[in-house]
């Protein structure tokens, strides 16, 4: 396979773009009433608006045709039939299984998943009942009021990020935290207010290895233990997630209190594995298996949608028209919606870690750009902080706005407020303000001509700046499950693009190993030479000052 950028569908894009960069969205929605009526999707309770972005339909032909040169459909189809597609651990890639509620056989070397798959679900019910109604209880006979989920990265921002997005359907009775740092501020922190005789530890990690979570598992059963004196209290208050049952059993929880998944799960991809056990004890297993539903509903579209109706293809064709074609570097993710406030962070992981890959999956450096920087903040928050820089900067910054019609915290006129704030938004980053249009405005204030003159130019917006609206109804398990899978496969088809492994993560890997080699030398009190001087001067530092 050659490089992508070798292909004559890429070469036609680049040309294309030649042609687009002169366009102004402005011009487009004015020459095309129907744009907006075209140039939208609807599918399991989402809505997108792709019609501000900076294409038209032969631009998004020639994306659909760079898609089919590098056979997306085969691609999608070796996923969901659990072909071994991260190449580079030999491993299928399903987390599309977890929540594949119509129960198709997906066969993993030969063998169905699903009754496993099953059969884990049975078992989060079975606990989640048992916490909620009180049969499981604390060493000393308490009921459970606090769950603490300890657990990084995949293990921590998912449930952490869809516990939030849900709050408003959480039984008040048992709250959930999440220990992800191994800064001991997070543990201390968190623990402070919390009774252990009626705390309850969720230790959360696909590995078991990882160094955070470890440490902190660790000071936490020490917290539990100082308190309950007794060893035998820890298995009343530590249950594990991990595919690692000796790992989990040497730690020192009990493998009948395990709950598994395995190693075709990725971490960043595992909120719908067991790993979503304190999303089920925050809102209920009922819940849950709602939030797998909108997953399976775009799961479904995604594999069987033509893909010109179909939206993760779509917005991933349309990110890498920014990316590769406009030279966009970051994409901002901006949820109008509080409850949502850890998306733009779990997309950053979800999307940073799959794609931010420099070679192919045969090894090759690419010569294209890949995954962009992801970062966001909730609207209306963002408005009073970054926007400056996306409307009047000078870097492309393609958003996504999302949003409900309806709100769970229907308050006076709070929501119409926030999704007005919303619509104007992409309005404004879409037409922007002409200096003939500033000038208008000032004189009309009544601004003497030469200040409104000068004033005009520091008023002009560009626009013309990218965004796509995605609005669903409310946000309920659902849709939240939907849009979280819209975004899986939207960096599945972009991987698939640019012709890398979005489901290995080496690049993680180097600065664990050196963090290894450095604590040793901190409690030997000894720094190597093999250190450049930088490093070994702080880390020299470090010591010196603790002495
Ligand atoms: O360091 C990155 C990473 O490996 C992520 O991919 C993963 O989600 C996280 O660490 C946590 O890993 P584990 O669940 O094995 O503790």
């Amino acid at each position: 396979m050659p490089l992508i950028n070798q292909l004559p569908q890429w070469q036609e894009l680049e040309q294309h773009w030649g042609q687009m960069c002169t366009q102004h969205l402005r011009a487009l929605f004015a020459a095309d009433p129907q744009r907006a009526e075209r140039m939208h999707l609807e599918t399991a309770g989402l809505y997108l608006d792709y019609s501000k972005n900076l294409i038209t339909q032969e631009t998004l032909e020639r994306l659909l045709a760079l898609a089919e040169a590098v056979d997306l459909r085969g691609w999608i189809e070796r996923m969901f039939q659990g072909e071994p597609i991260n190449n580079t651990e030999g491993r299928a890639v399903l987390h599309i299984a977890l929540r594949n509620r119509a129960n198709r056989p997906i066969l993993v070397n030969g063998q169905d998943v699903m009754p496993e798959v099953n059969r884990v679900l049975d078992q989060m019910r079975g606990f989640v009942e048992r916490v909620h109604s009180g049969a499981w209880r604390g060493y000393t006979g308490e009921c459970i009021t606090d769950v603490v989920n300890i657990g990084i990265g995949g293990s921590n921002l998912g449930p952490k990020m869809v516990c939030a997005a849900l709050s408003p359907y959480q039984n008040g009775s048992l709250r959930v935290h999440f220990v992800s740092n191994i800064d001991a501020a997070h543990l201390v922190g968190t623990l402070k207010p919390l009774d252990p005789a009626k705390t309850l530890f969720i230790v959360a990690s696909k590995t078991f290895t990882t160094q955070e979570t470890l440490t902190n598992a660790q000071s936490a059963r020490a917290w539990l233990l100082e308190a309950l004196k007794d060893p035998q209290a820890v298995a009343h208050h530590f249950v594990a997630v991990s595919t690692h049952t000796e790992r989990v059993a040497a730690f020192g929880i009990d493998p009948a209190n395990m709950f598994g998944f395995w190693d075709w799960v990725g971490g960043r991809y595992s909120l719908w594995s067991a790993i979503g056990l304190p999303i089920a004890l925050a809102v209920g297993f009922d819940r849950f298996i709602e939030l797998l539903e909108g997953a399976h509903a775009m799961d479904e579209h995604f594999r069987t949608a033509p893909f010109p109706e179909n939206m993760p293809v779509l917005m991933g064709l349309i990110g890498i028209w920014y990316v590769n074609f406009a030279g966009a570097k970051t994409q901002a993710i901006l949820p109008y919606d509080q409850c949502l406030r850890y998306l733009p962070a779990y997309l950053q992981q979800g999307d940073m870690e799959s794609n931010g890959k420099g070679v192919t999956r045969e090894g090759i450096p690419v010569a294209y750009s890949t995954g962009p920087v992801i970062w966001g903040e909730p609207g209306t928050d963002g408005q009073h902080a970054f926007y400056q820089l996306i409307h009047q900067g000078t870097q492309l910054i393609p958003a996504d706005f999302i949003g409900a019609i309806h709100s769970h915290y229907e308050l006076d006129d709070h929501h119409p407020k926030l999704m007005a704030n919303l619509f104007a938004q992409t309005e404004a980053l879409m037409r922007g303000r002409t200096y003939e249009e500033a000038l208008a405005e000032l004189l009309a204030s009544g601004m003497d001509e030469a200040q409104a003159r000068f004033l005009a130019h520091h008023r002009v917006f560009p626009g013309n700046r990218p965004t796509n609206t995605i609005l669903m109804d409310r946000l309920t398990p659902y849709t939240l499950g939907a849009l979280i899978a819209l975004y899986e496969h939207r960096i599945f088809t972009q991987g698939i693009i640019w012709g890398i492994n979005s489901f290995d993560q080496w690049g993680v890997e180097l600065g664990k190993q050196l963090a290894g080699v450095i604590l040793d030398e901190i409690q030997q009190g000894q720094v190597s030479t093999v250190h450049d001087s930088s490093t070994r001067f702080l880390v020299e530092r470090f010591i010196q000052q603790r002495r």
